[in-house]
């Protein structure tokens, strides 16, 4: 057998709150329990430590059963205690606090004398986890990987089953945004061959890239953990991952010392390669076998990667396989409507697709490294990635973070550039510009490849500090024009535009409403340090050196209710709500951002009482002019102003507003928008109406109330039933009206403006799912979704 690494996700054991757990029995001993040290009868957990023949059947009442990827905060209930979480309502008003999870495994006898070892992705936060009663180790940070060594403490075969025990501790933050609790991301089991690719082992470059050839360098560090020298033939073979055809390879081999590591270096000529961009999201793969003095295959390792050069330029932006790319980028935290922080990795690609319909190129792990998911999902769609490390921190422990951001991400085409921080109040001083000359210097020794940034905020120009990285990231750097300044004091310098905008609105409102938390769509609110969507994208458009803008944010998300706190539990940034439904501004990014023709008109037409009053209407298009009528009556035609709006205003009644976009003279596009009648019917539409039957895949299916017309009522706030049937589970709701109190994990939910979302997820077994809809006066509605 050669590698396995097999999800771990299914079928733990979640207990909400803390237990005590007594894995060190005996004072000055490091833990492990043997069957023989009974501990206090009754107690579930210690009973699992030290019985071999523990049944899961035996668990109290008050386990539960889930899968991972989970978030327990998202299960909560809303409470208005600005305590919660580093700020007011940075926690989304939802309490975090200690949970415990369990898992009991078998391990086989064959597998005595392998490396067998447990990576969590990450856990958030401050996890400490024990294996047959033995002390793993403690992780803290919550947004980095981490991975235990369990070969020594496994009971095998007939020794017994195994138990694995992670107590969570999310009672202190690491940010000022809605984190989640729990096991988040995906947990894997990996066994090998005691001859094997060390853990994140591979490094592939491309240091030569032309159109005709690229050398592609592969660094393999093989580890060696039996107790005599073992002789490796490291074998690389370079596969193009569309055709699957090997395009080149190569050997080499030697010994390696006990228990010790030995990196072997290989260069691979690939001719005419195929280059990864967003619009080409090319990948390769190296294929390592490790074979020992036999010639036996003891290890084969997959890594992806992809050959892409990447330049930035003091004045002209940035260049990618030589040709100049404005960065079109959003900042995004990880949450998501109806599932928190846990994301199922469909939901992830599903983000990453939202946002490249926009026309965005580059995504933000703000303000700390993604999921591996994400990055996979990123080089695969074509999604540039500023990759974040959590905080400017040279301790042991800031470098151990920073270090395992680094080794897991650097063979992913997707990142382009690191991120050492953002916004630290040591910005701009002395002992700031230490920490992040040690940042700097440790992530070009890892991977000399991409440049540092770091996405400053406050004071770009003090102690020396924004000389520490490669690209100075201006954090609405549009303030007083500081980033143009500085372009002209300091030429030698690398600039990108690291964040911008936090233009605040609500999806579907167009007046203020401070009671229940609504900020009008028009994006005209945005906080001192802020700007219009207009203002951002204009600022790079006039000053090409900025390389691009990186708007805050793709997605709203819990937390930072800005500009209002309770009953607001999500942020109002997002150019989509935190479902995913686009609010006005994603058609002004989408008509700035992309070639496709986009007209949309802004707001909606349902004005009842309102007959006669002005209403503003805002058109966002990239046509040359647009003109609106109101029930066939024309309100004049405008010339569109580049990277900007147009406006009337209109004197309402109800009835139709149609708006004509022309290129070059010739109306090549229309638009309406209608007055709706009263909600009569539900509409269902599914992301895609077959899925794997996986019990991983997600369908997500937008919700809309309509009027018998089929018009979608924008108004509409009825609350609709879900019952689903067959291989499918409803694992959350949502609706993104960021002052709803309602629970995410239900099956109803009340429409905003028209829309909620709901999300099924394969349960795993044969056939069809159906899903009906239904609401008390409304016609109900019924879809199938396939599994295959
Ligand atoms: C930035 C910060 C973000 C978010 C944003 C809101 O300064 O980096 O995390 O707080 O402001 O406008």
């Amino acid at each position: 057998m050669v590698r396995t690494k097999n999800s771990f996700d299914t079928d733990w054991l979640f207990h909400k709150g803390d237990i005590p757990i007594r894995y060190a029995v005996k004072a000055g001993m490091t833990g492990g329990i043997t069957d023989c040290e009974k501990l206090e009868e009754g107690d579930w957990l210690d009973i699992a430590f030290v019985d071999k023949s523990v049944d899961a059947d035996s668990v109290p009442k008050d386990w539960v059963s889930v899968h991972l990827p989970h978030d327990w905060c998202i299960e909560g209930d809303y409470i208005n205690d600005p305590n919660l979480g580093s700020r007011p309502a940075s926690s989304g008003y939802l309490p975090t606090g200690i949970g415990v999870y369990v898992k009991v495994f078998d391990i086989a006898k064959a597998d005595l004398g392998k490396k067998i070892s447990l990576e969590f992705d990450g856990v958030m936060r401050n996890s400490t986890v024990w294996v047959n009663g033995h002390l793993m180790g403690t992780h803290t940070s919550g947004y980095t990987s981490f991975m235990y060594d369990l070969s020594d403490v496994l009971r095998y075969g007939d020794e017994g089953k195994n138990v694995v025990c992670v107590k969570v501790d999310a009672t202190e933050s690491e940010g000022w945004w809605y984190e989640g609790c729990g096991i988040y991301r995906h947990v894997w089991l990996t066994k090998t061959e005691r001859l094997h690719v060390a853990h994140w082992g591979t490094y592939v470059t491309t240091p030569v890239v032309t159109e005709s050839y690229s050398d592609v360098r592969i660094r393999t560090t093989v580890e060696n953990a039996y107790s005599i020298s073992a002789a490796a033939l490291v074998t690389s073979t370079v596969i193009d991952k569309q055709t699957g055809e090997a395009v080149g390879s190569f050997s080499s081999g030697g010994l390696i010392d006990s228990v010790s590591n030995r990196t072997f270096e290989h260069t691979v000529l690939v001719v005419d390669p195929k280059l990864w961009s967003p619009d080409t999201p090319h990948l390769y793969q190296v294929l390592t076998e490790i074979r020992d003095r036999d010639g036996k295959v003891v290890d084969v390792y997959e890594t992806t990667f992809g050959i892409r050069t990447i330049e930035f330029t003091t004045d002209r932006g940035f260049f990618l396989n030589g040709k100049p790319l404005i960065i079109k980028g959003t900042c995004n935290h990880q949450d998501f409507a109806g599932v928190g922080v846990a994301l199922p990795d469909r939901i992830i690609a599903y983000k990453i697709e939202l946002l490249k319909e926009m026309g965005s190129n580059t995504y933000r792990s703000a303000h700390h490294p993604a999921t591996p998911e994400l990055l996979d999902a990123c080089d695969r769609l074509g999604m540039m990635v500023i990759e974040e490390n959590r905080k400017l921190d040279s301790s042991p422990e800031g470098i151990d973070n920073l270090k395992r951001m680094l080794y897991r991400g650097r063979n992913h085409p997707s990142i382009i550039m690191w991120s050492m921080e953002n916004e630290e109040i040591l910005e701009g001083t002395v002992m700031g510009a230490r920490i992040l000359q040690t940042l700097s210097d440790v992530t070009h020794a890892i991977d000399p490849t991409r440049p540092t940034t770091a996405a400053l905020n406050h004071g770009w120009n003090g102690g020396g500090y924004a000389e520490a990285v490669d690209i100075v990231g201006y954090n609405y750097g549009q303030r007083e024009d500081q980033d143009v300044n500085d372009h002209v004091t300091y030429p030698n310098r690398i600039m990108i535009g690291s964040e911008s905008a936090s233009c605040t609105t609500t999806r579907g409102i167009y007046e203020t409403d401070e009671i229940r938390g609504y900020v009008p769509a028009y994006g005209t609110v945005y906080p001192s340090w802020g700007c219009t969507p207009e203002k951002a994208w204009s600022d790079v458009v006039q000053n090409p050196f900025l390389t691009g803008i990186v708007v805050w944010t793709g997605f709203d998300y819990r937390g930072e209710p800005t500009p209002y706190e309770w009953p607001c539990i999500n942020s109002h940034f997002g150019i989509m709500d935190t479902c995913g439904f686009p609010k006005d501004s994603y058609y002004y990014y989408k008509s700035v951002w992309t070639n496709e023709p986009v007209l949309h008109i802004m707001p909606h037409w349902n004005w009842e009482g309102r007959e006669g009053e002005l209403i503003n209407v805002r058109i966002y298009s990239n046509c040359d002019a647009v003109e609106l009528r109101l029930n066939d009556v024309s309100l004049g035609r405008q010339t569109m102003i580049p990277n900007s709006h147009l406006a009337w205003d209109v004197p309402y009644e109800s009835g139709e507003l149609t708006a004509i976009g022309y290129k070059d003279d010739v109306a090549i596009l229309e638009k309406r928008v209608a007055t709706a009648d009263a909600p009569n019917q539900i509409k269902l539409m599914p992301d895609r109406t077959t899925i794997q039957r996986d019990g991983k895949d997600v369908v997500v299916i937008r919700v809309a109330v309509a009027d018998a017309g089929g018009r979608i009522v924008p108004t509409a706030d009825n609350e609709i039933l879900f019952k689903i049937e067959g291989s499918g589970t409803i694992i959350g709701v949502g609706n993104g009206n960021p002052s709803s109190h309602e629970s995410d994990k239900s099956n109803r939910r009340k429409a905003f403006n028209g829309y909620c979302l709901v999300l099924v997820q394969s349960n795993g077994a044969a056939g069809t799912i159906n899903l009906r809809a239904s609401s008390a006066g409304l016609a109900t509605e019924t879809i199938t979704i396939e599994t295959v």
